[in-house]
C-alpha cells in the first residue's frame, strides 16, 4: 500500500513518516521543496499535485500554513481532494483540531472550512480532531512570557498530546476502512492552563510569576469549558512532564 504523506518535513509530519515506514507502507512523502526520495508539490498553487497522488492508496494530509491558510488548507485541500479522486485514491485521513466548531478562532474557521473540503471531494474519508501538540503549548507559553510574567487565563482546560502519539493513532485509522466521520484523540490527561505552566516554569529554572487574565466573550467561554479537550477514548501516552523532561 502506498501513502502519500503532505506537510512530511513539519512537526507531526516528521513523526508520521518512521512510523508509516516501520508499519511497511511504502511512503511518498511530499514538500514543496525537492529532496531525494520525496515528492515536489505546492497545495498554494496546484503544482506537482497530479504527480503526487499518482498510484497512491491512501493520503495523510498534514500539510498547513498558518500564514496563507485559505490558499493552502482551505484551496489546496480542495485541489489535493480532486487530484486524488481523479487519481482514484480510496482513503484520505485528514488531521484536524478539536474544538475548531466551538472556539472562533480564524485558523480553526479555515480548518473547518478544509475539513468541509475533504467531505464534498468525493473520496472516502477519515477526520482526526487531535489535541494540542507540546511544542504548540510550549511556544505560547514562551510567547505570554514576553513582557515577563507569565499571562495566561489560568482555568482554560487543554490536554496535549504527544506527536509520536497522533503517528500511532494515524497509523491506526490508515490501516483501517474510511469512518466517512471525525475522530477525536487528546492527550492521557486534561489539565488547567495554571498547572501547565507551573510544570513550564519549574522545568526550566524559571522564577518568573504567574499573572492570571479572563479570555473574554464566547472564545473565553469555550476555552474554560474545555472546548479544546475530548474525553473520546483511545488517548495519547506520554505526559506533558515527559515532553518538559525531554527538552529541557
Ligand atoms: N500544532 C498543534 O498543536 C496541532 C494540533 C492539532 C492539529 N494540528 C494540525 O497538524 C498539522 C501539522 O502540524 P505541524 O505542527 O506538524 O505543522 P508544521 O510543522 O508547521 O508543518 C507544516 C507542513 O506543511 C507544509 N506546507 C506548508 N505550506 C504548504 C504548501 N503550500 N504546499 C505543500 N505543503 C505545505 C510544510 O512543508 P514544506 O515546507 O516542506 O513544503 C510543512 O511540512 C496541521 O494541519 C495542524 O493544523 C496541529
Amino acid at each position: 500500500m502506498r501513502i502519500l504523506v503532505t506537510g512530511a518535513s513539519g512537526n507531526l509530519g516528521s513523526a508520521v513518516l518512521p512510523r508509516l515506514a516501520r508499519d511497511g507502507y511504502d511512503v511518498r512523502p511530499m514538500s514543496r521543496h525537492g529532496r531525494p526520495g520525496w515528492v515536489a508539490a505546492d497545495l498554494a498553487t496546484g503544482a506537482g499535485l497530479a504527480e503526487a497522488v499518482r498510484g497512491v492508496d491512501a493520503i495523510v494530509h498534514l500539510a498547513s500554513s498558518p500564514s496563507k491558510t485559505r490558499e493552502t488548507d482551505v484551496e489546496g485541500t480542495r485541489r489535493l481532494v480532486a487530484a486524488a479522486r481523479e487519481a482514484g485514491v480510496r482513503h484520505i485521513v485528514f488531521i484536524s483540531i478539536i474544538g475548531i466548531d466551538r472556539v472562533p478562532f480564524r485558523y480553526y474557521k479555515l480548518k473547518l472550512a478544509a475539513e468541509a473540503a475533504i467531505r464534498a471531494g468525493g473520496v472516502p474519508f477519515t477526520l482526526l480532531r487531535a489535541a494540542q501538540f507540546p511544542t504548540l503549548v510550549d511556544t505560547l507559553l514562551g510567547a505570554l512570557s514576553k513582557a515577563g510574567p507569565v499571562l495566561i487565563d489560568p482555568n482554560m482546560l487543554v490536554q496535549p498530546v504527544a506527536v509520536e502519539d497522533v503517528a500511532d493513532r494515524i497509523a491506526d485509522l490508515v490501516a483501517a476502512p474510511p469512518t466517512g466521520g471525525i475522530v477525536e484523540f487528546g492527550g492521557p490527561r486534561t489539565e488547567r492552563l495554571e498547572a501547565l505552566t507551573r510544570e513550564w516554569l519549574r522545568a526550566r529554572g524559571s522564577k518568573r510569576p504567574v499573572w492570571s487574565i479572563r479570555v473574554p466573550g464566547q472564545t473565553g467561554r469555550a476555552l474554560r469549558a474545555g472546548a479544546l479537550t475530548t474525553s473520546e477514548l483511545p488517548t495519547g501516552t506520554q505526559m506533558w512532564q515527559d515532553y518538559l523532561k525531554a527538552k529541557y
